[in-house]
């Protein structure tokens, strides 16, 4: 057997999956997010490692596996979260999370000191998010505990430091960052320089299905693992997700819809988007990904029930959503809740709903919000067509895959065929995948994708709807300006 953990915003979810690719346990645990001031977000690390020990515990307990048959365990993680550890590896603050937005300033100081280096160098724009702007923000505005720095983390990162007690970043996740040199695969002591940056911050790099290590004895028996597990290193949640989807190489694209939205495509070389959409590291050693992302996709619709709805389930919130034609009543949401990224890249910017009318009831604004991520998500897709690429297929997971009106919508704005997949686990099914690959169990990615993931159900775009959208779509893109 192996694990894969995958440690998002809102929870962490543990999966146990034996060497045919079969699911074997599943635990999940959540913990809060803190948004102390507008714009800001961020989380415990502590409260990560305390709910992801639990969710071990769970399925050691449950499955009835013995701790020697579990040969290996990676991670999954939320991306470019900053955690700050001093010289004895303590947390000095609590993480601040990719959607925290606190950190224009810090982004157009970047530009304004790398110019087009920082395209050269990172292959990625500034945006708030991103780990830079974040290390940046601490810099400035709490400088004696930034002098008691010794090294920064991503959240999944931690949590294996603190079940390794070994120091590492993987090289999908330190993409996102804008420290890294994306092609050379090394840490950017220029820019290091540029902000007066110790390069000793930046922790020693790893690959994907890099050995990195085993548990330590006090975490084998609080999980009642065996300290001789092997921990690989594992990856980006996103690069995750396109693993557990079987995007290991040029093909199909992806739509992921958790609490972000994300569409991404394999790429075989280094690409210019000229910052237009991120451009990172796959766990596939030689690949990339380029990707447009929704800030606010999941949370949109989560936002929204829990708003109109808190006590509801959310089968029975959507269910008269299918009623709803295409187009909501000519009713519009624009997701941007906590501002935006791809294409906007503005952090300012907040949502809203246009063309409300006396007839709409719940359900319509309830598809408009359905319709509204995905047509940003639609313009992320844009962006990729720009460039010249060609959408066949799209793979889609995450919470816009649970639903079939969903799919057909996403089939429909999309104007392409929309696949999912059979018992789609998300990135900790793609956190398992490296480790299995990493214990030997499979030659390559390619080979273990082949063998664990399965397509299920295609939804093909109806022209009528497609058309709907088409129109709808130019009116969407004009409420931003
Ligand atoms: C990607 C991004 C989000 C997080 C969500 O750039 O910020 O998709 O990775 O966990």
């Amino acid at each position: 057997y192996v694990i894969g953990i995958d440690l998002g915003t809102g929870s962490v979810k543990s999966l146990l999956v034996d060497q045919k690719g079969m699911i074997c346990g599943e635990a999940s645990r959540t913990y809060p997010l803190q948004h102390e001031q507008p714009g800001y977000s961020e989380q415990h690390p502590e409260d990560w490692v305390t709910q992801t020990l639990g969710t071990l515990r769970e399925l050691l307990q449950t499955s009835g596996v013995q701790p020697e048959q579990v040969e290996g365990i990676s991670f999954s993680g939320q991306m470019h979260g900053l955690v700050l550890l001093d010289g004895q590896g303590q947390v000095l603050r609590p993480a601040i999370l990719w959607n925290d937005t606190r950190t224009t300033p810090q982004c157009r100081a970047i530009e304004a000191k790398l110019g087009s280096r920082l395209l050269d160098i990172t292959k990625n724009a500034a945006l708030e998010g991103f780990t830079l702007p974040k290390l940046l923000w601490v810099q400035g505005h709490e400088p004696e505990l930034f002098a008691k720095a010794a090294v920064f983390l991503l959240p999944k990162d931690y949590l294996r430091y603190r079940l390794t007690g070994m120091l590492h970043m993987d090289i999908t996740d330190a993409a996102g960052t804008l420290l890294l040199d994306v092609i050379g695969k090394r840490w950017s002591t220029d820019i290091c320089e540029a902000f007066g940056l110790d390069p000793k911050l930046c922790p020693p790099l790893a690959e994907a299905m890099e050995h990195v290590g085993g548990l330590l004895p006090e975490i084998a028996g609080q999980t009642g693992l065996a300290a001789s597990t092997k921990v690989f290193a594992g990856g980006a949640d996103n690069a995750c997700g396109a693993v557990g989807a079987g995007i290991v190489g040029k093909g199909a694209t992806l739509c992921s819809i958790g609490t972000s939205g994300v569409i991404l495509a394999y790429e075989e070389r280094e690409q210019d988007f000229a910052g237009a959409l991120h451009f990172f590291n796959h766990a596939q050693p030689e690949g990339f990904y380029a990707m447009g992302v929704t800030l606010a996709a999941g949370y949109s619709l989560d936002w929204f029930k829990k708003t109109i709805a808190p006590d509801e389930s959310f089968d029975s919130f959507l269910s008269l959503v299918a009623e709803v034609p295409a187009g909501a009543g000519g009713l519009l949401f624009t997701p941007y809740l906590v501002g935006e990224r791809t294409p906007h890249a503005d952090a300012v910017i907040r949502g809203s709903f246009v063309g409300l009318d006396g007839s709409h009831r719940r359900e319509h604004l309830t598809r408009a919000v359905m319709e509204g991520i995905t047509f940003s998500l639609n313009e992320s897709l844009e962006r990729f067509r720009a460039a010249g690429m060609a959408v066949e297929t799209i793979v889609s997971i995450g919470g816009g895959a649970k639903n079939d009106v969903w799919l057909q919508m996403q089939a429909d704005i999309f104007g392409a065929p929309v696949v999912k997949l059979k018992n789609e686990q998300g990135p900790a099914l793609g956190a398992a995948m490296l480790a299995a690959v990493g214990c030997g169990w499979f030659a390559s990615l390619s080979e273990c994708a082949a063998s664990f993931v399965a397509y299920d159900r295609r939804f093909e775009p109806i022209p009528a709807n497609v058309e709907t959208y088409r129109g709808l779509f130019e009116i969407y893109k004009s409420v931003y300006a």
